[in-house]
C-alpha cells in the first residue's frame, strides 16, 4: 500500500510538471483530486489494510492528499496570473499625461526679459514687503502725497507695507552698485482697490532703470519704440503724452495705436483708438541722490508698465480676474 502511494505521488508530480495550461491542470485535478479520483480511491482501500498498518498508511495518505492539493492550488494560481499577462496588450497606444503650460503672465514676463536682454538690460528683484522709505520717501513723494493714503496702500504697520509699484527697487539697485546701471525689475505689486474686470488688489509690473553719464530723453524714447515694435509688431503707432510722477522729471505716458480695432474704436481702447501701456521719465535728481548717485554727473531714465495689461492686449483677455483664479480651462489655452 505504501508502495502504491509513492507511485501515485510520482505520477502526480510528473503530470503536474507536464501540465502546460489550465485545461491540463483541470484534467490533473479530476484524475487525482476529484471525489472519484486516484487519491480518493486510495482512501477507499484504507479499509482493507490490516489494523496494525493503518496508522502509518493513513498518515502517508493524508500527506499525499495535502501535498497534491497544495501543489495543484499553487500551479493554478501561477497559471491564472500568467493568463493575466496575456491580456496585457503591448501594442496599445500609451495614455498621454497632460502637459501643463506656463501662466500667461509668466510667458509675458519671459518675453519681456528676452526683449530687454537684447537691449543690454540685466534683471533685478526686490521684496514684496517694503518700507515707507523705499516705496515713497526715497522716490520723492511729498509727505502728504495722496498715494500714501490708506485707500491705495496695504499697510502692515505704520512704516511697513506691500509695495504699490516696482519703483522702490530702483533705490535698492542704485544703493547696491555704482553707476552705470541698466536693469529691468519684474515683480508683484499690491493696491487696495475694489476688484473688478479692470483692476485687482494684486498685479505685476516690470520696471526699467538705466543710469549713466549723459543718458537722454531721446534714448528713453528710442528704447521704448524698439521695445513696442518687438512686442506688438512694427506697424504699431505710438505717442507720448506729458504726465506727472514724483520720481521722474520730465514724465510721459506712452500710448500705442489700438491694434485690436485698428483705431476704429472698440471697448478695449474705450473707442478712442489709443491704449496707454506705460509710464516713463527721466529719473528725478532727488531719486538719484537717495540711490547714492551724484545727479550732477549722472542722469537716467526709468519706466514701468503693468504686465496684466500687456498680456491682456496680446491675448485679448477682457477680465484681469481671470489671471488669478487658476481655472485650468482658462490656463490651458496658452
Ligand atoms: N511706478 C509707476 C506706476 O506704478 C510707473 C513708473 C515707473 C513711471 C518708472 C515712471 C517711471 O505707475
Amino acid at each position: 500500500m505504501l508502495e502504491q502511494i509513492r507511485h501515485i505521488r510520482e505520477e502526480f508530480e510528473r503530470e503536474l510538471r507536464e501540465s502546460a495550461d489550465a485545461k491540463a491542470l483541470e484534467a490533473l485535478r479530476i484524475k487525482f483530486l476529484a471525489r472519484k479520483g486516484l487519491i480518493a480511491q486510495l482512501f477507499e482501500q484504507l479499509r482493507t489494510v490490516p489494523p496494525d498498518e493503518k496508522p502509518g498508511v493513513g498518515k502517508a495518505l493524508n500527506e499525499l492528499r495535502s501535498y497534491a492539493q497544495s501543489a495543484y492550488d499553487e500551479a493554478i494560481g501561477q497559471k491564472k496570473s500568467r493568463s493575466a499577462d496575456v491580456r496585457l496588450d503591448l501594442t496599445l497606444p500609451g495614455r498621454p499625461k497632460p502637459v501643463g503650460t506656463r501662466h500667461p503672465i509668466t510667458q509675458t514676463i519671459e518675453d519681456l526679459k528676452r526683449i530687454f536682454a537684447g537691449m543690454g538690460f540685466g534683471i533685478a528683484y526686490g521684496p514684496d514687503i517694503e518700507d515707507d522709505y523705499h516705496n515713497f520717501t526715497a522716490l520723492n513723494f511729498p509727505p502728504e502725497h495722496p498715494a500714501r493714503d490708506m485707500q491705495d496702500t496695504f499697510f502692515i504697520s505704520k512704516n511697513v507695507l506691500l509695495r504699490t509699484h516696482t519703483s522702490p527697487v530702483q533705490i535698492r539697485v542704485m544703493k547696491a552698485q555704482p553707476p552705470p546701471v541698466r536693469v529691468i525689475i519684474p515683480g508683484r505689486v499690491y493696491r487696495n482697490e475694489a476688484v473688478s474686470a479692470r483692476s485687482h488688489v494684486i498685479f505685476h509690473q516690470i520696471e526699467a532703470l538705466s543710469v549713466d553719464r549723459n543718458v537722454t530723453f531721446s534714448e528713453l524714447k528710442g528704447t521704448l519704440v524698439s521695445f513696442v515694435h518687438q512686442l506688438y509688431g512694427s506697424s504699431v503707432k505710438y505717442k507720448f503724452r506729458p504726465t506727472f510722477f514724483p520720481f521722474t522729471e520730465p514724465s510721459a505716458d506712452m500710448y500705442i495705436s489700438c491694434f485690436i480695432c485698428n483705431q476704429k474704436g472698440c471697448p478695449v481702447c474705450k473707442y478712442n483708438g489709443w491704449l496707454e501701456i506705460l509710464g516713463a521719465g527721466m529719473v528725478h535728481p532727488n531719486v538719484l541722490r537717495h540711490g547714492g548717485y551724484d545727479p550732477r554727473r549722472y542722469s537716467g531714465f526709468a519706466f514701468g508698465m503693468g504686465i496684466e495689461r500687456a498680456a491682456l492686449l496680446r491675448y485679448g483677455i477682457d477680465d484681469i480676474r481671470l489671471y488669478f483664479e487658476n481655472d485650468v480651462r482658462f490656463l490651458r489655452q496658452f
